[in-house]
């Protein structure tokens, strides 16, 4: 009986394992962010409030709102500019018009790689939180799934 408690429960640890991989924004998002982001969403680009009151010449400049912390980050996905990172990010699967967003280009020089580094972005926001919605249309379930481990 024990024997068996046990191998259960080893069981179950090598699935949510296999499943959730672990994927933090210290280990992986970061180091990515850095490469494929950072020039344009770094610390000299502007808050986003500061990029919304200019935002046509910033455009102009290439300089994205600043996102270079877990926290301001993660306000890209869940609150309060919901579904931002991923509206963005996505290859057109669950765009509405079937197009990649317009960051996907980012994601590296060939498809290959914008589908690797799509894959850990999905694994760290966690696959059932990949939600494009905005907040007003947001559930909380949905909200709750969204992961984004520091
Ligand atoms: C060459 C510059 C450049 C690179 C590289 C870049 N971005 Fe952007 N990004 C922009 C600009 C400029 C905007 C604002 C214009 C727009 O809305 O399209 C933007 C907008 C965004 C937004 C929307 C912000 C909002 O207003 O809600 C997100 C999210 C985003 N980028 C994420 C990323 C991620 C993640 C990466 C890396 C994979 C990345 N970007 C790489 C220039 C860049």
């Amino acid at each position: 009986m024990k024997h068996l408690f046990l191998s259960g429960f080893a069981v179950l640890l090598l699935s949510s394992g296999a499943l959730a991989d672990n994927i933090t924004y210290r280990a992986d998002i970061r180091p990515l962010w850095e490469k494929q982001c950072m020039a344009c969403h770094g610390e000299s680009s502007p808050s986003l409030a500061n990029f919304d009151d200019r935002k046509d010449e910033y455009k102009k400049l290439q300089r994205g709102p600043r996102m270079d912390s877990h926290a301001s980050l993660t306000s890209f996905v869940g609150w309060p500019d919901s579904g931002a990172l991923m509206r963005r990010l996505d290859d057109g699967t669950h765009t509405r018009d079937g197009k990649p967003g317009n960051m996907y280009v980012y994601l590296g020089a060939s498809e290959a790689e914008r589908q690797k580094n799509l894959a850990l972005f999905k694994a760290w926001v966690g696959e059932g939180g990949w939600v494009l919605k905005r907040f007003k249309d947001l559930t909380r379930e949905e909200l709750g799934r969204m992961r984004v481990e520091e």
